[in-house]
């Protein structure tokens, strides 16, 4: 499609003095229904410029490119002008003809491409803190950055995942203050997190009424940066089981990082940033506290040392930055996190630029919307969290209990309940633009119907069924795909069947506009599309016919369809079984 598209807007701009290619491009729309053609030119966005109706223009156009039709033979089957659109509506055979045989081709690296080819992108990713519990907020990040890592690996960029561990910090202070208040060893070793996240609630709820615990957990942290062994025994043994918890849930969820380089992998390399913005002249000194001026700028100034000395998110962000564009040599770094944190990266992508780096044009927020949990916002520090573990838990349960009653008889159904009900949760994140805010229902996140992930791999499993059959009744789908050149798929234009093809063809393109726009959810929406568009044609049209070329055709388009769903499920982070 993104082809044709190109192809078109070359020809329209051939006819227009003054117009790039490029731009017709960018203008043109996939329209929302077929009556409105198949690619659609609004050509009100023209009408400025060439000083006519967008209806004058539209039907000029159509008029002119009927006039070269030869050149548009294969590609277009018919031009409209429509109330100043001019709609183009596709060949329905050549389309299949070309999407089917790219797809053969290509297998699982269809819509793989090379335009990252040679340039490093850095993701910082999930990120949780340790002293405070692994949320659904993280969960966000974690999803949408390995969503993003897959699709930019895929593009053919080198990608290093970061989790930058919130693993130094006030928050330890206090934690070791609570822990010596009303910690348990032996609870800790058991239920780390939940423990972790018991004291952290206490030490808050206590220091409402005495002030001063909050005093003894900052000379706890001082203590801790200065290097006091006791304070980093008792840092050490929260970050180490706090980690073992952490890394199940990276296990299930299928999400790995190149490196787990926490807050205080930075500790000793903060000093020399502070040095250097001594030396560029860009510390002040406000009641002890020194910080960078961002008044110029229209933000609150950044501060980078504490009155007691210590170093701050600030400064341990701009230190990782400095380290990781020496190490990694990135194109670009991207950071995901809640929009509540815009402002921090704002003011420190602004610091790294007064500190004279012209890179600082590469260092990307990718901001998502905030989760709250049905109506009410999550307080860490009320005790306002839904915890991860049971989430998870709770998705596999539910998956479980579905296949024992509709495939009681499925092998390895522990093994496809994990997959499934991590599919639901993760897939669940990725619904709709990431900067909405989400209210956090369990129902939603385990529902499995609808536009959800186990209907995505439910209709791969679907495919993959067929393609068996067809394999067990010895007819040999691999023969039918490898006379590939002699075959012809210009049979399936039924509507059923050309609505596959149309989403099929779409698939490359929207990895690259995921990608483009940091958006993974166009790529979870994209498989939808797919995968309702799939569903109706099997119900409309039966495969296994007599006719022996529609049969073979409709079979590689069946083979088409369950290698992209496969590959665009592991691109948004989900499995994809093949029975279920
Ligand atoms: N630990 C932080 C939090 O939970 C997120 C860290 C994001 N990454 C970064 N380089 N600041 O809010």
């Amino acid at each position: 499609m993104e082809q044709i598209k190109a192809e078109l807007a070359g020809q329209v701009a051939t006819l227009l003095e003054g117009v790039a290619a490029e731009g017709i491009a960018t203008m043109m729309e996939y329209p929302p229904n077929e009556e409105m053609g198949d690619i659609s030119l609004p050509c009100f966005k023209l009408s400025r410029q060439l000083r006519k109706s967008p209806q004058a223009i539209s039907s000029e156009l159509k008029d002119s490119l009927m006039a070269k039709s030869a050149e548009l033979n294969g590609l277009i089957g018919r031009i409209e002008a429509e109330s100043g659109y001019l709609n183009f509506y596709v060949d329905k055979g050549g389309l299949a003809n070309w999407t089917i045989r790219s797809i053969l081709q290509a297998g699982e690296r269809y819509g793989a491409q090379t335009i990252g080819t040679g340039q490093t992108v850095v993701i910082d990713y999930s990120s949780p803190n340790i002293a405070k519990p692994f949320h659904i907020g993280h969960l966000r990040s974690t999803v949408i950055g390995n969503a993003l890592y897959r699709i930019y690996s895929f593009l053919g960029y080198q990608v290093i995942g970061i989790n930058h561990l919130g693993d130094w910090g006030t928050q330890f202070g206090k934690l070791i203050v609570a822990f010596q208040h009303w910690g348990e060893v032996a609870k800790l070793e058991e239920a780390p997190i939940d423990e972790l996240l018991r004291l952290y609630i206490k030490f808050h709820a206590e220091a409402d009424g005495y002030p001063e615990l909050e005093e003894e957990a900052r000379a706890w942290f001082v203590r801790m940066e200065q290097g006091d062994e006791e304070a980093l025994r008792l840092w050490r043994w929260f970050v180490e089981i706090s980690m073992d918890e952490f890394q199940k849930i990276y296990d299930l969820l299928g999400v790995h990082f190149d490196h787990v380089t926490g807050e205080s992998f930075y500790n000793d390399r903060t000093t020399p940033v502070i040095q250097e913005l001594k030396d560029k002249g860009l510390l002040e000194v406000d009641e002890g506290a020194r910080l960078v001026r961002l008044d110029a700028y229209g933000m609150a100034p950044a501060l980078m040392l504490k009155k007691d000395g210590s170093t701050l998110y600030h400064t341990r962000d701009v230190a990782a930055a400095l380290y990781r564009k020496e190490a990694y040599r990135f194109d670009k770094a991207i950071y995901v996190t809640d929009y509540s944190q815009s402002l921090h990266f704002q003011q420190w992508f602004k610091v790294v630029e007064l500190m004279g780096y012209d890179w600082s044009k590469d260092l990307v927020h990718v901001p998502f919307g905030r989760v709250s949990l049905e109506g009410a916002s999550l307080s860490t520090r009320k005790g306002n969290v839904v915890k991860l573990d049971d989430l998870l838990q709770q998705a596999i349960f539910k998956a479980r209990e579905i296949i024992e009653s509709k495939n009681p008889g499925l092998d390895q159904k522990d093994e496809v309940a994990r997959q499934v009900g991590i599919g639901a949760v993760i897939f669940n994140d990725l619904t709709g633009n990431r900067i909405k805010d989400i209210s956090f229902s369990w129902k939603d996140a385990l529902s499995f119907e609808g536009e959800t992930g186990p209907y995505v791999q439910y209709t791969h499993v679907r495919a993959c069924s067929l393609l068996r059959k067809v394999d067990e009744q010895r007819e040999g789908i691999q023969a039918i795909l490898g006379s590939e050149a002699k075959a012809y798929f210009d049979c399936l234009t039924q509507k059923a069947e050309f609505e596959v093809i149309k989403q099929l063809s779409l698939f490359p393109e929207t990895i690259r506009q995921a990608a483009e726009k940091m958006e993974p959810s166009l790529l979870s929406r994209g498989l939808i599309d797919l995968a309702q568009a799939f569903n109706r044609f099997y119900r409309e049209c039966s495969v296994l016919v007599d006719d022996a070329a529609v049969r073979s055709a409709r079979l590689a388009l069946v083979w088409c369809v369950q290698v992209t769903l496969q590959s665009g499920l592991h691109l948004v982070g989900l499995e994809a079984p093949e029975r279920m």
